[in-house]
């Protein structure tokens, strides 16, 4: 199903504070994104996204789980998705019952797959979000390593959101606006038992979202990084143990709209698990290791 082409910059602008300056070339249009990053608290690290009416947001990876969630969520909330993933069920039917949704299959690993869809998307006017959710997940640990496997979390974790990205930004900095959402993982903040294949990719994410952030803050585009905790989707539904903190898709979809509305890069949840990974993250090596052999056994 075809979405109606979007409407003007000038009327999207309206319904949110995304400053739509057109390209880099007068000092006014320089000026004018300096006094809006200005009029921004210090917390608003990105121009908050709160009003979805008339918005266009691209969920790549969003067939079940947190993608899907967060698809529907801003649906919700009045915007216009386009939901992407290799396998439709669950959101073709959606789709067919919704103008405002769109359902796109693509296989994040063809790169040919994501530059035609993402230049059919951008033909029919500009997207404002691009939410990278597409994700894949086997626990693996060096005692038993899997050189395929490695690779393949590689290829949708990482090397998909390069594919995306790469499809999406030359039309979001000639127009000097739109904003780019990755999908990373607490698992990425620091080495973890049986993360040998996922966390790597997911601790390159991030990296990537910082530096895309430093490269692109003043070129009118956001960047922010998703860090779920434990969120119940299929992902997790191998784990075999109690995981702490386990949150629903649902909760994690609210989390990551009130980020956005917030103007948040590392948009972090649940905070009663989270917080005290970021402590982790501060501790030396000598004290790291032991605490997570102790805590997860492994
Ligand atoms: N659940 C958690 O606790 C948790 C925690 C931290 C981070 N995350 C991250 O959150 C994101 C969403 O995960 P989830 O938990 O919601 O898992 P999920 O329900 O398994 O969702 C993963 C999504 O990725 C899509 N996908 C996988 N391979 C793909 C490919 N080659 N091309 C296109 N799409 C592909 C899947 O759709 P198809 O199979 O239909 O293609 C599915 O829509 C992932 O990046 C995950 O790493 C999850």
């Amino acid at each position: 199903m075809r979405m109606k082409p979007n409407t003007s910059h000038a009327a999207l602008s309206a319904g949110m504070a995304i400053p739509k300056v057109g390209p880099q070339t007068s000092d006014a249009a320089t000026m004018a994104r300096h006094a809006q990053a200005q009029a921004r608290s210090w917390l608003q690290l990105n121009v908050p996204m709160a009003n979805w009416q008339g918005r266009r947001v691209w969920l790549v990876g969003a067939s079940t789980g947190i993608g899907l969630a967060c698809a529907q969520a801003l649906r919700a909330a009045g915007a216009q998705v386009v939901v992407s993933a290799r396998n439709p069920q669950g959101v073709q039917e959606w789709a067919a019952q919704d103008a405002g949704v769109q359902w796109r299959a693509l296989d994040v690993s063809d790169p040919d797959q994501v530059q035609a869809t993402a230049r059919a998307l951008q033909a029919d006017g500009p997207l404002d979000l691009v939410v990278y959710a597409a994700g894949y997940y086997r626990a693996q640990r060096a005692t038993a390593l899997n050189l395929e496997e490695l690779l393949q979390h590689d290829k949708v974790n990482y090397q998909g959101a390069l594919r995306v990205i790469d499809a999406v930004l030359p039309e979001m900095l000639s127009r000097q606006s739109g904003h780019i959402s990755l999908l990373s993982s607490v698992a990425g903040w620091r080495g973890l038992p049986n993360g040998l294949a996922y966390g790597p990719t997911k601790a390159a994410l991030t990296h990537l979202a910082e530096t895309l952030y430093m490269d692109l803050q003043d070129q009118g585009i956001g960047v922010s990084v998703v860090n779920p905790g434990f969120v119940e989707t299929p992902l997790t539904a191998q784990n075999q143990f109690t995981m702490p903190a386990l949150i629903s898709p649902e909760q994690a979809a609210r989390e990551m709209l009130k980020g956005w509305a917030q103007g948040q890069f590392d948009i972090h949840f649940p905070k009663r698990f989270t917080l005290w990974l970021k402590l982790l993250r501060l501790l030396p090596y000598r004290l790291y290791f032991p605490l997570v052999r102790k805590f997860t056994g492994l």
